[in-house]
């Protein structure tokens, strides 16, 4: 079995749900259910007995040594975090806490259970961490997109603590044997994402009609992965990957802000037009920047593609007229997660930006 930390969250309960239908293999959640965790995402696995909830902090070490020790997972695969980079220009803290403290002890209790472990479980034993291509910083528009060899050049509180989290992981392996993976992954898009992340954002504004917030000129550039391909290059490496290794993990789908967001339009023009005619684009709203925001990330997956034969099998225009359709159909879903706490996250991050004309 397998022990998988923030499986109620966007990318962990997709993992949960592919890993149950197509690998079959028992597993352990641990998950603290902060804002961003959902145990409705896995409401189908309810009474599955290869299904396990704990809830609880990984950065408790009696509980996580408690855990391995009882279910001798083989592997850890580590989602937990805090992962909005607008929250943590607002409260980095919590970033460092979770992110960076909380990954060393479960780094930590990882390695004390895997010292008790016989010679044969201990080499097929794997930390695979899940960390993200913003720790490499920001790309010029012409330069070549991130290898696993780029420097760190972290920009935001996020990605500094995930860059953090990942050099421990680095350590555990050099210094002490541990097999550890680390993927760094580029923007994953698809059901049950929160809606404080641009796409779910997007859409979740638009049905009300109320302005769709685009951070500066919006000709940032991020590559779009959808999160079943993200899901699996995760398995291929767990399985396949070379222990100390890191593998950069893209959707082969760079496109700017703003062609995102109005790619959702029109799927929302088609699937759901407003009444009286007027496009959904006409709520577009250029807001202030973020501060620091990184202006093109880029993924060069030949490393995963070479080694392991893993490629996106889900095309963005594809990708995304599946995730518009999703959130149309999941209302229900969307109405659970916008309580009162994210319209309070959502009155600070976007107060004294302009509403949407009159016209629009
Ligand atoms: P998410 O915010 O949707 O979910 C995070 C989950 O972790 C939630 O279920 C939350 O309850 C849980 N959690 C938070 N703190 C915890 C703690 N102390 N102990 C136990 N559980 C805790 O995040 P996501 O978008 O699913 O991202 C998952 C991972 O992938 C993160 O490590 C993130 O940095 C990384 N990542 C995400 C993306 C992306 O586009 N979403 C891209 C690259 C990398
Ligand atoms: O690159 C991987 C990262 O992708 C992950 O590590 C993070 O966990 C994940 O949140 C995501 O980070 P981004 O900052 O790129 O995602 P976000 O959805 O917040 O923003 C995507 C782009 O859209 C970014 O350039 C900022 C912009 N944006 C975002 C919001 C919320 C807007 O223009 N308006 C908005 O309201």
């Amino acid at each position: 079995m397998i022990l998988v930390t923030g499986g109620c969250g966007f990318i962990g309960s997709s993992f949960l749900l592919q890993w149950l239908s197509e690998v079959g293999e028992p597993v352990v959640n641990l998950d603290l259910l902060t804002y961003a965790g959902n145990p409705a995402n896995l409401a189908s696995l309810q009474g599955d007995p290869r299904y396990h909830f704990v809830q609880g902090d990984i950065a408790d070490s009696t509980l996580v040594a408690g855990l391995l020790a009882r279910h001798q997972p083989r592997a850890v695969v580590h989602f937990a975090a805090e992962s909005h980079v607008d929250r943590s220009i607002s409260a980095p803290l919590a970033f460092a806490q979770t992110n960076v403290l909380g990954t060393l002890k479960l780094l930590d209790a990882a390695f004390a259970y895997w010292k008790s472990l016989d010679r044969e479980s201990a080499a097929r034993f794997r930390f695979l961490n899940v960390s993200t291509d913003e720790v490499f910083g920001s790309l010029q528009a012409d330069a070549p997109a991130f290898t696993e060899c780029h420097r760190y050049e972290p920009n935001s509180p996020y990605s500094a603590s995930k860059a953090a989290s990942d050099h421990f992981v680095r350590a555990y392996f050099h210094t002490y044997g541990l097999p550890t993976l680390t993927t760094n992954c580029s923007n994953n898009y698809g059901p049950r994402q929160f809606p404080e992340k641009l796409i779910p954002l997007v859409i979740h504004n638009a049905l009300q009609c109320k302005p769709l917030p685009v951070y500066g000129d919006g000709m940032q550039v991020r590559d779009w992965l959808h999160v079943d391909d993200h899901c699996r290059a995760l398995r291929a490496i767990l399985e396949r990957g070379r222990p100390g290794e890191t593998y950069n993990i893209g959707g082969r789908s760079e496109r700017s802000n703003l062609s995102v967001v109005h790619a959702i339009c029109e799927a929302l023009d088609a699937l759901r037009p407003r009444a009286g005619g007027r496009p959904y684009a006409a709520l577009v709203t250029h807001v202030k920047d973020r501060p620091g925001h990184d202006r093109r990330y880029a993924i060069d997956d030949s490393k995963i593609a070479g080694e392991l034969g893993w490629q996106p099998q889900v095309m963005f225009e594809e990708g995304i007229d599946q995730t518009v359709r999703w959130y149309l159909a999941h209302q229900d879903w969307v109405s659970s997660v916008t309580s009162g706490a994210y319209r309070q996250w959502v009155e600070k991050q976007y107060s004294g930006e302009s509403t949407v004309p009159a016209e629009a």
